[in-house]
Order: structure tokens, then C-alpha cells, then sequence
């Protein structure tokens, strides 16, 4: 399996705050990472890190072998899907319009990448084709979030960065939504980071858990590995 992100000692300070320390993970494509820790751990901070919307004091981080910090952000970000709670679609938009928004954007200075079209990506996320026509706000906020995936994978990323997408739903939803990315994930083949609160969430959905704590990996292993020998007390009262 072939890089697809790599952090080489990466720290992360505001001031004399340390977000992030001697960051080390290498993550390989078609992966699906779980990442979970205590609020302020820092997991935001990494996620936003991978798709250059901050930058590390120190250290190197590659995507697809390249050290981000020498390729331009645009097209960067081109192969890069960003899910985010409450993910703010346009209201003034159509479902449509939302989805096609950052593909055309982009096909306007990149000519004839793939990208996948609106209504390929309804039917990927599990909506009915009549929602295209839509506005946002006549959605339930479970399809919201459908919509959210949708519009993120229109580029046709090789990375989605998930940051607690499912947080804002309800317990039935969350298990239809999570059911949905295991299925896109197989689908598209695309490598998934995504962050949690939730431990069974982490440990379903994962095919590595990254457990983080004050900036640093807690624990970095499967979800057996994880359950039957967590690393450190936090991570054992993680799983209790
Ligand atoms: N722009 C910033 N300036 C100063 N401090 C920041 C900035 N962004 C984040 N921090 C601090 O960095 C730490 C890590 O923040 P981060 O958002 O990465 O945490 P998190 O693990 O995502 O937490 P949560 O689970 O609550 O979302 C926090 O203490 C936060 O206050
Ligand atoms: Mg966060």
C-alpha cells in the first residue's frame, strides 16, 4: 500500500501553547482512520494541518509524497473532501447547486479532471434524485449531512477529512449515516480521516483508531487491538 499522508515530526504552538508535539503517523492509502481524545487534544488541529488550513511550526507533512509545504493549496485541497458539523451549505442554493458549487469553482481553473456528477452523488449518499431540486433548508438535518458528504466528494478526492460529522444527529440517523460511509468508503476506495467523540463509533467504523492526548498519539492500532490491549489508562477508561 502506497503513502497517502505522512507526518514527520510535526508541532504545532500558539504562542507558548503546545497543540501538537512530535507528531508522527503515517497513514496509507485507502485507509479509514478513526481518530478520537480528550477535547483540546489537538484533533482538529491535525485534521486542518492535513488539507493546509494550518500550518506546523515545525516538522514536514506529505501528502502523496509530496511536502505540502512546496505545492499549491488549490489543487491541493482539489483532491481533499472536508466534512465538517453542521457543514453550512448555502441557503440560497439548491441541493444542486451545492453539490456542483466547488467542482465548478475549480473547473474553471482546472479543465477536465473527474469529477463526479450531482446526480451520481445523491444516489452514492443514499438520497432520492427529487432532492437535487431542494433548498437546504427543506431537509432534515440528517440529510443535511448527506448533502455535506455529497458536496465534499464531488472533486472525486483521494482524501475525505471528516471532522465529528454526525455529531448533531440523532442516535437512528448517526447508525444510517454510519452504515452510509462504510458503504462509500468500499465504493470509492477513498481514504478517510475522521474525527469522533464516540468510542463505539471510533472502534465501528476504523480500520485503525488513533487515540490522541495533549497533542501527542496515545495509541495508534486496529480496533482489536485497541479493545484487547489498550496502552495506557486513558485508553482503558476510553473503552470502559
Ligand atoms: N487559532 C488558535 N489559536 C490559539 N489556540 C488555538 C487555535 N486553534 C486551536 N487552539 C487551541 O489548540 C488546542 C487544540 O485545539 P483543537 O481544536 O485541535 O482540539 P480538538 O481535539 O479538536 O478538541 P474538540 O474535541 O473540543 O473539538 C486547544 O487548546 C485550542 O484552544
Ligand atoms: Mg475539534
Amino acid at each position: 500500500m502506497g503513502s497517502m499522508i505522512r507526518f514527520e515530526k510535526v508541532s504545532k504552538s500558539y504562542g507558548e501553547h503546545v497543540v501538537l508535539r512530535e507528531f508522527n503517523l503515517e497513514i496509507y492509502k485507502g485507509e479509514f482512520i478513526t481518530v478520537i481524545g480528550s477535547s483540546g487534544s489537538g484533533k482538529t488541529t491535525f485534521l486542518k494541518m492535513i488539507n493546509g488550513l494550518v500550518f506546523p511550526t515545525t516538522g514536514r507533512i506529505f501528502i502523496n509524497e509530496k511536502d505540502i509545504s512546496t505545492v499549491n493549496l488549490t489543487s491541493l485541497r482539489r483532491h481533499i473532501g472536508y466534512v465538517i458539523q453542521g457543514i453550512g451549505l448555502f441557503p440560497h442554493l439548491t441541493v444542486r447547486k451545492n453539490i456542483d458549487f466547488v467542482p465548478n469553482l475549480l473547473g474553471r481553473h482546472n479543465k477536465g479532471y473527474n469529477r463526479l456528477t450531482a446526480d451520481r452523488l445523491i444516489e452514492i449518499v443514499g438520497l432520492a434524485p427529487e432532492m437535487l431540486d431542494r433548498y437546504p433548508s427543506e431537509l432534515s438535518g440528517g440529510q443535511r449531512q448527506r448533502i455535506g458528504i455529497a458536496r465534499a466528494l464531488a472533486a472525486n478526492p483521494e482524501i475525505l477529512l471528516m471532522d465529528e460529522p454526525f455529531g448533531a444527529v440523532d442516535e437512528i440517523t448517526r447508525k444510517m449515516l454510519q452504515s452510509e460511509i462504510t458503504r462509500i468508503h468500499r465504493e470509492l476506495g477513498v481514504t478517510i480521516v475522521f474525527i469522533t467523540h464516540d468510542i463505539r463509533e471510533a472502534l465501528t467504523l476504523g480500520s485503525r483508531v488513533i487515540v490522541m492526548k495533549d497533542g501527542q498519539i496515545e495509541q495508534d492500532g486496529t480496533p482489536g487491538e485497541i479493545r484487547q490491549s489498550p496502552r495506557t489508562d486513558f485508553v482503558r477508561e476510553l473503552i470502559n
